[in-house]
């Protein structure tokens, strides 16, 4: 478990593009944080890291943006709509914890509680320090 304080959302974003390439096929990066903490700014990063082309922006009226055209796949799930667990299980989204490339998963915490599954799960956790301030701490990826 590593951590880092980010002093503004570029930092963020830079953080997820340092861990862009350390990312595995079937990496799936279970990210948690109250609303604004950063979580898209993460990804948007990590798309920067993974190579993709384009802009990132959370799913809304789906649940799942797929980026192409970077070193790997990138799945990116937004559960915040999905309430429940049961909504969540019931959404057929499983496939995304075996990705043919790598998942990353905004309100991870509705679907795993505080403890992601082991194997290959990350987890990222965004905590709110003041308007500018994050605390951020993950798991390392390349293991
Ligand atoms: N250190 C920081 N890191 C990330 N974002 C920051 C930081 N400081 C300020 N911000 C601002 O906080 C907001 C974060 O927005 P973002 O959409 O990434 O959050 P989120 O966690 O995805 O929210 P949501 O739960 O609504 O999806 C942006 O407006 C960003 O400019
Ligand atoms: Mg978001």
């Amino acid at each position: 478990m590593a951590m880092f304080i980010s002093h503004s959302s570029a930092d963020t974003e830079d953080l997820g593009a340092r861990l862009g390439p350390l990312a595995r096929s079937g990496l799936v990066i279970a990210l948690s944080g109250d609303l604004g903490a950063g979580k898209t700014r993460f990804v948007t990063g990590l798309a920067r890291g993974l190579l993709i082309p384009g802009r990132v922006h959370s799913p809304t009226f789906t649940l799942v943006n797929e980026y192409a055209g970077g070193r790997l796949p990138l799945f990116h799930l937004d559960l915040y709509r999905l309430e429940t667990r049961d909504q969540i299980l019931s959404a057929g989204i499983e496939e995304f914890l075996e990705p043919a490339g790598v998942s990353v998963i905004e309100w991870a915490e509705r679907w795993f509680g505080d403890d992601a599954p082991a194997g290959n799960v990350r987890q990222v956790r965004i905590e709110i320090l003041s308007e500018t301030e994050r605390k951020i701490t993950y798991d390392d990826f390349g293991a």
